[in-house]
């Protein structure tokens, strides 16, 4: 399971804006066409709370205000989910074989300063990439059995899996292995929403084709959770 350096991973590395400087553009998010890249604000790396309180308050919340949240909780939220924190691109949740399988998309229709659309997070470079115009939270939650928390959320997270990058070594057991890897990163951002004071919960229930198609998913990669996010009312 150990991944050792490569002249390609340092060169990576050496390339990789630092998300906590905000270095290698402009702090904030100007758009935007699909395919235009978006850089997220600079993150904060602390909170007012511990990880026991945090811990001890989660809860899955499913109403939330009509107060859009903050480019910087929105960036807060997708690095909890899979940001990079090591050199070598080893990130926020572990990873069997540190193959990283997830995806991580963003259905958002109230943040502050960004158009509703929908965005994937690309933790290489902390940056979001438009991939589809447009309030997409009705839409999705007709896929998510009409559950009324994913188009309250003011952002849906959602979190995809290409099983292929983790089979191809695992064989069978890699299937397991990325729905271990879901879990780990669905309750990073839970544990980051109640560490901001948002409200977050999974939702499991949706139709897989429905959800794929409102994503706009390739072929070979799976919807596995959506966490939607907002303030608590
Ligand atoms: C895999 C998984 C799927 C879930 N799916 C849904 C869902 O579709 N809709 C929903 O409202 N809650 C869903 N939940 C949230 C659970 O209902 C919730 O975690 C449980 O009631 C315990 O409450 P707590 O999270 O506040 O501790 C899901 C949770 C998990 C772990």
């Amino acid at each position: 399971m150990k991944r050792t350096k490569t002249a390609h991973s340092r060169a990576e590395a050496e390339r990789r804006p630092d998300p906590r400087s905000g270095r290698g553009g402009p702090e904030g998010a100007s758009v935007s066409a699909v395919g235009t890249p978006v850089r997220l604000s600079r993150l904060t790396m602390s909170s007012a709370r511990s990880l026991e309180s945090v811990l001890q308050v989660r809860r899955s919340v499913r109403e939330y205000s009509r107060k859009p949240l903050t480019q910087d909780e929105l960036a807060q939220l997708l690095w909890a989910a899979q940001g990079v924190t090591g050199p070598e691109g080893l990130r926020t949740a572990p990873s069997a074989g540190a193959l990283y399988p997830l995806e991580v998309d963003v259905v958002i229709g109230d943040v502050d300063g960004l158009p509703s659309a929908i965005y994937r997070y690309k933790p290489d470079r902390h940056e979001l990439v438009l991939t589809r115009e447009g309030d997409q939270r009705r839409e999705l939650r007709a896929a998510a059995l009409g559950q009324d928390c994913v188009e309250a959320g003011a952002a849906i997270i959602a979190l995809t899996g290409v099983y292929e990058r983790t089979t191809a070594k695992y064989g069978e057991r890699g299937i397991r292995y990325v729905h271990m890897e879901v879990g780990h990163a669905a309750q990073n951002v839970c544990l980051q929403a109640a560490a901001l004071g948002l409200g977050a919960v999974v939702v499991g229930a949706f139709e897989d084709g429905r959800v794929k198609r409102v994503l706009g998913l390739a072929r070979d990669e799976e919807p596995l959770s959506l966490l939607p996010v907002g303030r608590p009312l």
